[in-house]
């Protein structure tokens, strides 16, 4: 049955009845549409705190709860038995692949591996200290001057070459913007290697010596790929779907998402939250920092900590953070005191009345930058990975978009508060 509900003027007294409309799970939520022809007001939801932008059947979030599902699969049991190109699969084909559609998935990701040699060229043009992010983000845009053959949106096959085709080759771009930084030579993909093995020897094989792959590195890599490959309508998945909804080709679309994860509010965390961890040095300088995070005139910011979405644990983190073990333990006695240090000081955070009382707990990224660390990726080479792996969830939500027959340009409306009409005044009147 649906709920209706009603909403009055108070002046006037004229009522619109708005239905609610019911997901398979999740809060329903209010069709609004007739609000403005009906009433003429629009609905005013800053940062979309209560505002549900699309409809969507890739993933879903219960926030209080810590739930997380790719395609209804908890996130707990993918990162335990799946792998991050399965994973990859079931969120753009919508089901877990049979053992022939694996195959023929990963040997396409694979042969998609290499890139343009012209478009290598292009990291020529940067400065050695770009920022890697800015890198990815201009050749995934470039991407699209070189494959023609996937720019058509409303071709079928053009959207799935191209979706192969990004998710191969993010990559080897990840991996030629590090090389660049490091004036070392590029290293092609290899076909024989899985996709996380083949990552990890582009970014650290070098000519003049044999590089051998750790295979607790790529199992890490591959688990931390499965967490971030998702998370529904955060900014720069939303942010690729708006830039998709004019009909961009899908190239732009994925670049604009880049360029929003970057933010330290969303996937610059990572990075943000080494940094923090640096400053605060040892568990002596934790309360000192935990008091300037209070300060409501610092606007310091505990990195790693809050979700607009999760109210309680984010369930990625308590994976992440199981991981951390395992890869210490094998790869970063280096980086264990960091990671002691993270542990303190979630501890410390979780008894905090100001954390307590606003919800605040450890997210994804809080200690996920450890393990990269213990990897030996560089801290600006972090958001890059988050990007590599939510290029997947991306992917998907962009397929799911431009395949819907009723896909309309992204068009937000606003309160206008600046000055009303006024006349032009020549410069020696003003
Ligand atoms: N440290 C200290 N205070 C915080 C934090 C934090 N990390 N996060 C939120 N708060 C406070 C905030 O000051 C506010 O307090 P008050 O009500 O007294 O003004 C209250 O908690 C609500 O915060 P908000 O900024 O209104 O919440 P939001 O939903 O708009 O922001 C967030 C969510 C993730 C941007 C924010 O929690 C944050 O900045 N966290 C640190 C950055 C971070 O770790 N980002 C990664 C997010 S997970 C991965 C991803 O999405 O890419």
């Amino acid at each position: 049955m649906t709920t209706k509900y009603e909403l009055k003027n108070s002046v006037t007294g004229k009522a619109t009845e708005l239905d609610s409309i019911s997901g398979t799970i999740g809060p329903d939520v209010l069709n609004i549409a007739p609000l403005v022809k009906e009433q003429g007001v629009f609905t005013f939801d800053p940062g979309f705190m209560a505002t549900a932008s699309t409809e969507s059947k890739i993933t879903y979030i219960d926030g209080e709860a810590g739930l997380l599902l790719y395609r209804g699969y908890p996130v707990e049991q993918l990162a335990e038995k799946s792998s991050f190109i399965e994973v990859a699969y079931l969120l753009i084909y919508g089901s877990l692949p049979s053992k022939a559609e694996l195959e023929a998935f990963r040997s396409s990701i694979t042969r998609h591996t290499m890139v343009n040699e012209q478009l290598l060229r292009f990291f020529q043009g940067f400065h050695h200290n770009a920022h890697p992010m800015a890198m990815v983000a201009a050749v995934v845009a470039s991407m699209s001057a070189f494959y023609h053959d996937s720019t058509d949106i409303n071709d079928p096959r053009h959207r799935e070459i191209f979706a192969h085709r990004i998710v191969a080759k993010l990559p080897t771009i990840a991996a030629a913007a590090y090389k660049h930084s490091l004036g070392q030579p590029f290293v092609y993909p290899r076909n024989d290697l899985r996709y996380c093995a083949n990552m990890l020897n582009m970014f650290f094989a070098v000519p003049c010596e044999p590089y051998a792959i750790d295979p607790v590195a790529a199992e890490a890599l591959d688990l931390l790929f499965i967490l971030h490959a998702d998370h529904e309508q955060n900014a720069s998945t939303s942010t690729v779907r708006l830039a998709g909804s004019t009909g961009a080709n899908p190239y732009a679309a994925i670049s604009a998402g880049v360029s929003a994860l970057w933010g330290p509010a969303h996937g610059g965390a990572n990075e943000a939250v080494l940094d923090m961890l640096e400053g605060i040095g040892s568990p002596k300088g934790i309360d000192t920092f935990l008091a300037q995070v209070k300060d409501r005139n610092s606007n310091v910011r505990l990195m790693g900590f809050g979700h607009r979405v999760y109210k309680n644990f984010d369930p990625r983190a308590k994976i992440i953070r199981g991981m951390c073990y395992k890869v210490l333990e094998k790869l970063g006695h280096n980086d264990t005191p960091l990671f002691e240090l993270a542990l303190k000081l979630e501890e410390i955070a979780l008894r905090d009345e100001y954390f307590v009382s606003r919800k605040l707990y450890p997210n994804v990224d809080f200690y996920s930058g450890i393990i990269y660390s213990a990897l030996g990726i560089p801290r600006s080479m972090f958001t890059v990975m988050f990007a590599i792996a939510r290029t997947a969830g991306w992917v998907a939500h962009w397929q799911e978009m431009v395949s819907d027959p009723h896909m309309r340009i992204g068009r937000p409306r606003q309160l206008y508060t600046g000055p009303t009409k006024r006349d032009y005044l020549p410069i020696d009147r003003r």
